[in-house]
């Protein structure tokens, strides 16, 4: 009778423990993905996008994307290709999408269910087809939003750009917290008192933002090329004055298919890579992902089959 029992019970048991352990082999990730939840505290939401490390980091990255809100494909390539991304160490760095207000009725159901699924977008008081300001409205809301859990580093950049977190953290580790201003340099080789950080995407220390922030005076002066605009408030305020060039670690896309030849701004793909810029299609965005060995992790498989 003893005997009966204790097998009935396991009988009972084994189909759950068996869903268990499927559901374990299956969605490994999921795992990952709850603890990094854990670790992200209110302010930031994290997301399979996030890097997070596993080590105790020592430095902080926020990288917002501007994006527009209808650009759900190439928002899907972005949010995957940095997914893939190996979690650099020692640091954390999120990746979030910055949109404007959300008018269109299908972009406020679209966006809501990412925001849903992903929480990587921080959706700013704009208007998209505003022709200026967005960089300006951006740095000014990051102090506001993410007071509670300051980061180290502010960056901004573009959908058509990919930066290696890993490269971009590892770069920004020994600058100094403060008054600092990472990116590319241009016009390259130019006279320093008219250069500003290219728009292929750039970083400033925790302050600079916090100083865009509380500067209004900074919204008189919001007409024209807005990161070129951005290199000038800093020159007017004295702000940003450890300056870093990239160059050439930060670049515009180049292959051999291409028209035009490599300048000191653009050049073949290389392995030291913080970011490649021009990414505008998605053939380039293949052609760099392969680079990098992105697709490196995948395991031989009879249900696929992929040739690159
Ligand atoms: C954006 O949306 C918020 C909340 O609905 C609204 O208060 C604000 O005026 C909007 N901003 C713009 C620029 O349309
Ligand atoms: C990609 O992998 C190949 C083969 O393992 C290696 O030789 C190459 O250096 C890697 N590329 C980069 C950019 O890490």
């Amino acid at each position: 009778m003893m005997a009966m029992k204790k097998s009935f019970s396991l009988l009972f048991f084994l189909p759950f423990l068996l869903l268990a352990i499927i559901y374990f082999v299956i969605f490994p990730n999921e795992f990952r993905l709850q603890s990094s939840l854990a670790a992200c505290g209110d302010s930031a939401p994290a997301t399979a996008a996030d890097a997070v490390a596993k080590a105790a980091p020592d430095i902080r990255v926020l990288l917002g994307v501007l994006t527009r809100a209808d650009k759900y494909e190439r928002r899907a390539l972005v949010r995957l290709a940095y997914a893939l991304q190996p979690a650099p160490a020692r640091a954390v760095v999120h990746v979030r999408f910055v949109v404007c207000n959300l008018t269109a009725e299908e972009d406020a159901a679209l966006v809501g269910l990412e925001i849903a699924a992903y929480g990587d977008i921080i959706v700013l008081d704009c208007t998209e087809n505003m022709d200026n300001g967005k960089t300006y409205t951006y740095f000014s809301a990051v102090p506001r939003l993410f007071a509670g859990e300051p980061y180290d580093y502010v960056g901004k950049t573009d959908d058509d750009t990919y930066y290696r977190l890993g490269a971009l953290a590892d770069a920004l580790r020994d600058k100094p917290r403060r008054d600092a201003y990472y990116g590319f340099l241009t016009p390259c080789h130019a006279d320093p008192r008219t250069q500003y950080m290219s728009g292929m995407g750039y970083v400033v220390s925790w302050d600079v933002a916090a100083w865009v922030a509380a500067t209004p005076e900074l919204q008189n002066d919001l007409k024209g090329p807005e990161d070129k605009l951005f290199g000038r408030w800093l020159r007017w305020g004295g702000r940003g004055r450890n300056v870093f060039g990239a160059e050439p670690r930060m670049y515009d896309y180049l292959d051999g298919g291409m028209r035009h030849g490599p300048t000191c701004f653009r050049h073949l793909l290389q392995a030291d890579t913080v970011a490649v810029h021009k990414l505008k299609d998605n053939l380039k965005w293949a052609r760099t992902l392969n680079f990098f060995n992105a697709t490196e992790g995948h395991k031989a498989s009879p249900l696929f089959h992929v040739d690159h």
